[in-house]
């Protein structure tokens, strides 16, 4: 039997056969507790190898096409620092095809939902929608910060050796105050969870009161992630700025 290639039109029966397979009742009971309590769940089985790799291939063309270096401190965020090259939403809207179309799956959207205990929606600012985060170079780190809006799946395209760095760390249920946010108050007062994550996980993530980081590289080492952003209806309520996006993308 030969591979099916995963394409933006056939995709959405591929994961509606997929996830109601690997994720019944009892997984999305278990899985919701533990993103609820947490704020990451690993969900590297959500989507068979044939839909990541096809997600790989897309994410290394547009890096290859339209990454930009930044090196910034936000202020909005303690003047924690971004080293890496982006890939900004605008560039994965017009040249992407099998990434909007994961993004709009109606059947990973309802997964989602049920795994969060809420409904999981677009996010409502395009600007936001998709990213693609790459370090590569000694010292590269996305340092402390918060989200926009509620969600995300990070799909970890290439991870370095944990030992390299890249790991993530995070402290959940905090509130991001951008006037003050008052991150070092967040890490001395709370325990800080590590997660690794590896070449073809992904995970559901609650950005916007999850306190998150990676660890700085400690060689130029690789580190790719598609950032795929979703809201909650609590999001359309909120005033939303968008400072630390504008400075790491165009
Ligand atoms: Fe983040």
């Amino acid at each position: 039997m030969s591979a099916v290639e995963i394409t933006a039109e056939n995709v959405e029966s591929i994961l509606s056969q997929h996830i109601p397979e690997s994720f019944d009742d009892e997984r999305v009971r278990e899985g919701s507790q533990q993103f609820r309590r947490e704020g990451y769940l690993k969900i590297r089985d959500m989507v068979p190898d044939a839909v990541f790799a096809g997600l790989q291939k897309e994410v290394r063309e547009l890096i290859a096409a339209h990454e930009k270096r930044i090196d910034v401190h936000l202020p909005e965020t303690s003047d924690s620092p971004r080293y890496m090259s982006t890939v900004s939403a605008g560039a994965i809207a017009e040249e992407g095809k099998l990434i909007p179309a994961v993004y709009q799956s109606k059947t990973l959207r309802d997964v989602l939902s049920r795994i969060a205990g809420e409904t999981v929606i677009d996010c409502p600012w395009d600007g936001e929608k998709y990213a693609i985060l790459h370090q590569h170079k000694k010292g590269d780190t996305h340092g402390w910060h918060w989200g926009d809006f509620s969600f995300a799946i990070v799909w970890l395209i290439e991870a370095p050796d944990l030992k390299y760095g890249g790991a993530l760390q995070c402290v959940p249920h905090t509130d991001w105050d951008k006037s003050n946010p008052r991150v070092m108050d967040y890490l001395l007062a709370n325990p800080i969870r590590t997660y690794g994550n590896i070449t073809r996980d992904l995970y559901f993530f609650r950005t916007d009161t999850t306190l998150h980081r990676t660890i700085p590289l400690t060689e130029d080492k690789t580190r790719i992630i598609l950032n795929t952003t979703f809201a909650s209806e609590r999001d359309l309520a909120k005033n939303v700025t968008h400072e630390t996006m504008g400075a790491m993308f165009d």
